[in-house]
């Protein structure tokens, strides 16, 4: 190249960067792709362009229907773009085919689905996932999904859920990665790779980041309540783990439900146009939730559809799923002139950017001799989910007893198992269980069963605490939540107690030693019922592996290294809770407040008069069969330059170290955590933010010098004249197992 090209093409890669274009997918912006679509826009009539706007579910409801069917017809006629729920090779090909055959134009359907922890092989639900702080994991888990959902014919997954949840009453809690945007985004971006792959290859699934934006912060944590979320804390916070997966190439986005700041999300400008399109220059297609479309109405904002429609599709959502409006309103929208028919084609151009991604013009059909369900589910999927569910246990207490920890369990020889979650198939599937059949479930009552046959070991089963046997060694409690009433969407609640905690109170009464294994889709309230348990397991819903995952763990195959990663209440009282917060002008720094005030210094400080302000597990806490300990973190420099760091000079980053020791003999995985505070900066810093995290294995009595990073990345905060920058700051670090533990060493941010 001579130098005047490596000067354009330099100012182009400039530019393309500006536009935030380069880190995207390469399928949404080729330019051979956009010739192909303006080739097939010039051939499309205005009905066939909204025909491609329109999405419809067969069969499976999460809301009101629209009373239509006759799919087959509308298809033919170019009508649908998309279909959800309706799954099998066969099943699909059959539509597909009316598509490809009938249609005028030939343009394929895409068929979408929620596969949201696993299709067939069902997978730990995603806050259990997040809780094993391990992407990699998390990918090769996603893969799995998408390899089975392509061979049933779907293409198109509503994963993953990115939504920032603060309170455990919001029963999608346990849908997403939790409370914190960096690992939230490390995990976003982890599902994005695992579903889509190589993404024109057939066994390659859409991802659809979900729901933009603000939706986990419902009012109260009731389901699909009203979000107010400043300017600043939505960057912040709740837009990080988008933005990351629309860097990592999600094809799709699905706008929420709530409204944002009085304005519904999808309908929402400045969410959709200014932040989406505009800064992050994104080039997917934009899904509407059910009928989010039609309930502007019911928000206020639209008196009858036309108005609804009118105003969804100029906010920028392109596909109406289930809400019928586009398909009845948008035709005479655009011959009057209310919505341009730019808009319009704008809006298809982004359907069908991804249909071509997706390789679907060439390869519409799913293989129909082939079905996600030909014979048991693979070994070697298994054993992901097995390892999964191990990885997402937290250990959260563990005492000892005799000498000795009560987990892993040794040297006993008869278990007395209470509690209905022991043999309960159904629950281990969590909300959004996808094609998860509890055929394919192995119980902790089966595998436990097999187990002890093998190692001379007699196990005794009961739903509740009155008869076990006097001779038992140890008793375990399997109890929780339903996982379909409580958890998942519309599954609120305000009580977060967990069910059957009354079962492990009267196994506590029998003098064993008790150990909880706690399954439950949210963080639940534990503070009456941990002092009277030798030993707490939180379980989560461990999908299709359940049993084998839980007997490794109790008798130490496995060693527990699940982390928190949604703060567990002591009350309900004390949501929304999260540990990156703000200090407030009156910290309760150094007050007692395990008991009421008793004079006034104790009492003017930002705290409860009946209970402390810590969660009873915080952020990144977990135990471990191991024991581990911390050196004070090093510093590679003291200070450091604002100005270089925001100049991207990679000199002027700063490398934070630790040693981190296995003092145990037993091998184990640690997850080093980093975490930041910076101070006299122009807007208040939380309190602690995470800023890096490395999942270890340390052998017994092994040492690892563990590294992090500082620079712009994770330095840089939205400031008071909303510009993204790093400020002069005094800076804390800390390289610790938690949250809340660990010592800090200073930096100072220097102009
Ligand atoms: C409503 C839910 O909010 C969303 O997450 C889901 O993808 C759609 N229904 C489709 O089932």
């Amino acid at each position: 190249m001579k130098p005047r090209c490596y000067r354009v093409a330099f100012l182009i890669f400039c530019f393309c960067l500006s536009l935030n274009l380069w880190s995207q997918s390469p399928a949404l912006n080729s330019p051979q792709v956009e010739k192909r679509i303006d080739q097939l826009l010039k051939q499309m009539t205005l009905e066939e362009k909204i025909g491609q706007l329109n999405q419809y579910s067969q069969g499976a409801a999460t809301g009101p229907g629209t009373g239509r069917s006759g799919y087959p017809e509308m298809v033919s006629k170019g009508e649908i773009g998309s279909i959800f729920n309706l799954t099998g090779a066969k099943e699909t090909n059959q539509m597909q085919r009316i598509a490809m055959e009938k249609s005028r134009l030939h343009i394929p359907l895409i068929f979408g689905l929620d596969v949201v922890h696993g299709y067939r092989t069902t997978f730990p639900v995603p806050l259990a996932l997040s809780a094993t702080w391990d992407p990699a994991l998390i990918e090769r888990a996603a893969r799995i999904a998408a390899k089975e959902a392509s061979t049933d014919g779907v293409r198109w997954t509503f994963s993953p859920m990115v939504d920032i949840a603060r309170d455990a009453r919001w029963g999608r809690i346990t849908e997403g990665a939790g409370e914190d945007p960096y690992l939230g985004s490390e995990i976003a971006k982890a599902y994005v790779r695992g579903y889509q792959g190589s993404l024109d290859s057939p066994d390659s699934i859409a991802a659809c980041m979900k729901h933009f934006v603000g939706y986990g912060a419902a009012e109260g944590g009731r389901d699909y309540n009203t979000t107010e979320i400043s300017d600043r804390t939505l960057r912040e916070y709740y837009l990080r783990p988008f933005k990351a997966g629309a860097d990592a190439g999600a094809l799709t986005f699905m706008s929420a439900f709530n409204s944002l700041n009085e304005v519904p999300a999808s309908a929402n400008l400045f969410t959709l146009r200014q932040i989406l399109r505009k800064e992050w220059g994104y080039k997917g297609m934009v899904v509407s939730d059910w009928q989010s479309l039609l309930e502007l109405k019911n928000h206020g904002i639209a008196n009858d559809d036309r108005t609804a429609a009118a105003k969804s599709i100029l906010a920028g959502v392109d596909m109406d799923m289930e809400g019928n409006i586009y398909h009845t309103e948008m035709l005479d929208l655009v011959k009057s002139g209310v919505v341009p028919v730019s808009v319009i084609d704008e809006s298809v151009r982004n359907v069908l950017r991804v249909k071509i991604a997706l390789g679907l013009f060439e390869h519409p059909y799913a293989d129909d001799t082939k079905s996600a369900f030909d014979g048991p589910i693979p070994a070697a999927y298994r054993q992901e989910a097995r390892k999964a569910a191990e990885e997402s246990f937290i250990l959260l207490k563990n005492d000892n007893a005799g000498g000795h920890a009560v987990l892993p369990l040794t040297d006993v020889h008869k278990i007395a198992v209470v509690g209905p979650m022991a043999d309960d198939a159904e629950d281990m599937l969590g909300a959004w269980g996808a094609k998860g059949n509890a055929k394919d479930v192995v119980t902790l009552k089966s595998a436990l069963t097999e187990y002890a046959s093998a190692h001379n070991i007699a196990v005794t089963f009961a739903d509740d605490a009155n008869s076990i046997p006097a001779d038992a060694d140890v008793v375990l409690v399997a109890v929780g939540e339903n996982a379909s009433l409580m958890t998942g969407e519309a599954g609120s609640r305000t009580h977060l107690d967990l069910p059957g905690h009354e079962i492990a109170e009267a196994a506590a009464k029998s003098g064993k030693p008790v150990v909880l294994l706690a399954f439950n889709g949210r963080p639940i309230v534990l503070t009456d019922v941990a002092p009277k348990m030798n030993a707490i397991l939180e379980a989560w819903f461990p999908g299709v592996e359940a049993g084998p995952a839980l007997v490794e763990t109790l008798f130490g195959v496995a060693n527990p290294s699940g982390r928190v990663t949604a703060s567990f209440p002591r009350s309900v009282g004390q949501e929304p809770l999260y540990y990156n917060a703000l200090s407030t002008g009156r910290p309760a720094t150094g007050v007692d407040l395990t008991h009421p005030p008793t004079k006034s210094e104790e009492k003017y400080h930002t705290r409860y008069i009946d209970e402390q302000n810590a969660p009873l597990y915080p952020f990144g806490y977990g135990l471990s069969y191991s024991s581990f300990e911390y050196s004070a973190p090093k510093l590679s420099a003291a200070s450091a330059s604002a100005k270089a760091i925001n100049a991207g000079d990679a000199n002027a980053a700063i490398k934070v170290s630790a040693m981190v020791k296995n003092t145990s003999n037993r091998p184990g995985d640690e997850i080093v955590q980093f975490y930041i505070r910076q101070r006299g900066t122009s807007v208040a810093r939380p309190v602690r933010e995470l800023k890096g995290f490395q999942k270890v294995t340390l052998a017994a009595g092994e040492t690892k010098n563990v590294e992090f990073t500082l620079s712009r990345k994770e330095l840089a905060f939205w400031n008071i004249d909303m510009k993204e920058v790093v400020e002069p700051a005094e800076l804390s670090v800390w390289i610790a197992g938690d949250s809340v533990s660990g010592t800090p060493a200073k930096i100072e941010i220097k102009p």
